[in-house]
């Protein structure tokens, strides 16, 4: 099958590879560039596992063909912060007990990343409704909105302490 060579830029850094023009970016991202946090979990955009952002928005990788997404921009969860420096929904998560065997993680982790970035302060049913697409078989959701809530706290804090760089 013919391949086309795409540009993509993933968490800043930019990538060229040859894909069939059926490839989902899901596959391009954990299959040639080594991005396996997004994860395959249903396949069919019902589970939220795949959520990346492209140029900012959630969108599910699972469903996404690679080669529509020429020149775009896209944050995965390896994306959003470092081991010595957690982004505020990483470090929420850890501490509010939002993960519990970690599959859907990177999935709500780029939900709630996008959710925050549109919406700084949001209620608990701006939460429950931005959250809506992402599936946990583990915790019940009540320890995810916690987390949710603990990082819209540390958000918070690392803006007021850095108002020129910091982001949600
Ligand atoms: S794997 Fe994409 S929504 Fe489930
Ligand atoms: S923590 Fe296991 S599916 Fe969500």
């Amino acid at each position: 099958m013919t391949k086309h060579l795409i540009k993509l830029k993933v968490n800043g850094e930019p990538y060229e590879v040859a894909v069939p023009p059926n490839k989902l970016l899901l596959d391009v991202l954990r299959e040639d560039l080594g991005f396996t946090g997004s994860k395959r979990g249903c396949d069919d955009s019902s589970c939220g596992c795949c959520a990346v952002l492209i140029d900012g928005a959630p969108m599910l990788a699972c469903v996404a063909l690679a080669s529509s997404y020429q020149d775009c921009e896209i944050t995965t969860v390896e994306g959003l912060g470092t081991l010595d420096g957690l982004h505020p929904v990483q470090s929420g998560f850890a501490d509010g007990g939002g993960s519990q065997c970690g599959f859907c993680t990177s999935g709500f982790l780029i939900s709630t990343k996008a959710l925050l970035d549109r919406n700084p302060q949001p209620s608990l049913d701006e939460i429950r409704e931005a959250l809506s697409s992402n599936l946990c078989r583990c915790t019940g959701y009540m320890q995810i909105y916690e987390s949710v809530k603990l990082a819209i706290e540390r958000a918070a804090a690392r803006k007021a302490a850095n108002p020129a760089g910091a982001r949600s």
